[in-house]
């Protein structure tokens, strides 16, 4: 049944890290960007969503927040991703929220690769972040462990190839697949109000193909696929699994963290949203046949 049919699809990746230890800038280095000249005081402040090709092959990176204030994105981050990429800079070591991201991975069950950061600076010290990072099993490969340590530099570029390399090797072993035929079912990253589009949200296909024009319900929310927008804002018509994209057409505002689902019609759109408003999100994130 081709219904059932499993076919590979891209990692997602989730960076994580204490506050400025460089997470936006090695994702604006590896997609030769500049998103972090733009933040306000160059915080990151929400979760961004990209899609990188290396060696043919796709990578889907969120970006996550290291500010401290941000705990429940970095939750949603590690729980919606195959990988993360935990950031520690090399000059400042292991640090608070360099912690909590371990844990979120830990308690997400996913795999940690670490990217040692701004190994151009004086101060760097390597050795000291993996000797720190023995404290939380982390331990690396010349350390008689087996986690996969990238020593990198935002700045200089040196080592970003080894980093995709090792992202695309732990994503082949995980052998990820999904169905793409089949509704589409993700989660929703973030979402917002825009003045002219009305509601917007950014979203991550997990399993199935979103298209334009299918129904949708997302918690009280529900609406249709008017237009879709993939992550260099290029116009979709379907996005298959673990592609991010920014939808228009919902009659409400979803909540970040949010399961989506496609549906074949407005009155079972409905009908999803309205036991969400009586029987709460729990029964629905456990209908796993969605
Ligand atoms: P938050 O999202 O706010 O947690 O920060 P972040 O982890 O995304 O760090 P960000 O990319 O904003 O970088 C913080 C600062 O570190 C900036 O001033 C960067 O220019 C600097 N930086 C990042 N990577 C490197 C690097 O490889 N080398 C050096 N020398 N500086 C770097
Ligand atoms: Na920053
Ligand atoms: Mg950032």
């Amino acid at each position: 049944d081709p219904e059932d049919s499993l076919s590979p699809r891209p990692p997602v990746v989730c960076v994580m890290g204490h506050v400025d230890h460089g997470k936006t800038s090695l994702l604006d280095a590896i997609r030769k960007t500049q998103v972090t000249a733009d933040e306000a005081g160059g915080i990151t402040q929400h979760i961004g969503a990209y899609v990188v090709k290396a060696n043919d092959q796709r990578i889907t990176f969120l970006d996550t927040p290291g500010h401290e204030a941000f705990t429940a994105m970095r939750m949603r981050g590690a729980q919606s991703t195959d990988i993360a990429i935990l950031v520690v800079a090399a000059d400042d070591g292991v640090m608070p929220q360099t912690v909590e991201a371990i844990n979120h991975a830990k308690a997400a069950g996913i795999e940690i690769i670490v990217a040692v950061n701004k190994i151009d600076k004086e101060s760097a010290n390597v050795e000291r972040v993996k000797q720190e990072l023995t404290e939380y099993g982390l331990i690396a490969e010349d350390w008689g462990g087996s986690t996969i340590f990238c020593p990198v530099s935002a700045h200089t570029r040196e080592g970003l190839d080894n980093l995709l390399d090792m992202i695309l090797l732990t994503a082949d072993m995980l052998e990820l697949k999904a169905n793409k035929n089949r509704l589409a079912r993700g989660l929703v990253i973030e979402a917002r109000l825009d003045k002219g589009r009305g509601p917007v949200a950014t979203l991550l296909v997990q399993k199935g193909t979103l298209k334009v024009g299918d129904h949708i319900a997302i918690g009280e929310v529900s609406g249709r696929v008017r237009a879709m927008l993939d992550h260099k804002q290029r116009r979709l018509k379907e996005a298959t699994p673990s592609t991010p994209v920014e939808i228009i057409g919902l009659n409400g505002v979803p909540n970040s963290g949010d399961i989506f689902l496609a549906t074949k019609s407005e009155k079972e759109a409905r009908e999803i949203t309205d036991a969400f408003k009586t029987r709460g999100k729990e029964n629905l994130i456990l209908d796993t046949k969605r």
